[in-house]
């Protein structure tokens, strides 16, 4: 099945995508892409000075290497970068690219299955609760050594939540035809489990 195959997975910040769409790419052997890399690329350069759409059209591979793409402000910043429709123009072709792959491929974002995928055969919406959520990333950047009160933590969340969903390019929303998981009581192998049964179903259709 991994001819060109794609596999759409979307979602609002710290749902577990980027955990589920990696493991599902290991156990099909296909390709990942984390998509939000792009978006964090492009913002990490808007914080350095860099005129967001020049970032977005200039943008190379050693870009998506940088350590602190993972930091909070830097989401933020890719979440106002990514309200810009020539910004998001820039990064389509080399997602579409991406996607057509021939041996297989998984991206995760917030527009995969809407825009950039639409006739992907398998769309996928991992979403929890804005706590639980906040509490994974909270863990998380503890565990980076990123000290940030619960809180804060929370009210990032909430307001990157609000902009990807309110914007008027490409918001964040499940396709029609997407499968919602919601990660909020599940551990990841379970949520990793039911998102690899969804594709193995639809392989066989
Ligand atoms: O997935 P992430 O948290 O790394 O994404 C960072 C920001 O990038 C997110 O808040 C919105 C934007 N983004 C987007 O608009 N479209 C995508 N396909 C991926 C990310």
């Amino acid at each position: 099945m991994s001819e060109g195959f794609t596999i759409a997975i979307d979602g609002p910040a710290a749902a577990g995508k980027g955990t589920v769409s990696k493991a599902v790419a290991a156990h099909f052997g296909f390709a990942h892409l984390d998509t939000g890399l792009l978006y964090r690329a492009v913002g990490a350069k808007v914080l350095a000075g860099i005129d967001a759409t020049d970032a977005a059209r200039g943008l190379v591979a050693e870009d998506l290497e940088d350590d602190s793409l993972r930091t909070p402000a830097v989401a933020q910043a890719a979440s106002k970068a990514a309200v810009i429709a020539d910004v998001r123009a820039a990064l389509l072709d080399f997602q579409r690219s991406f996607a057509a792959r021939s041996g297989g491929a998984v991206l995760d974002g917030r527009d995969i299955g809407t825009v950039i995928c639409p006739e992907a055969p398998v769309k996928l919406f991992i979403t929890a609760s804005a706590e639980v959520r906040a509490k994974r990333r909270f863990a998380e950047l503890a565990g980076r050594g990123i000290e940030d009160s619960f809180e804060a933590v929370l009210a990032d969340v909430k307001a990157r939540d609000a902009r990807d969903m309110e914007r008027v390019e490409a918001p964040l929303k499940p396709a029609a035809d997407a499968v919602v998981i919601d990660t909020s009581d599940l551990t990841i192998e379970q949520a990793v489990a039911a998102a690899v049964e969804v594709v193995l179903k639809a392989s066989q259709r």
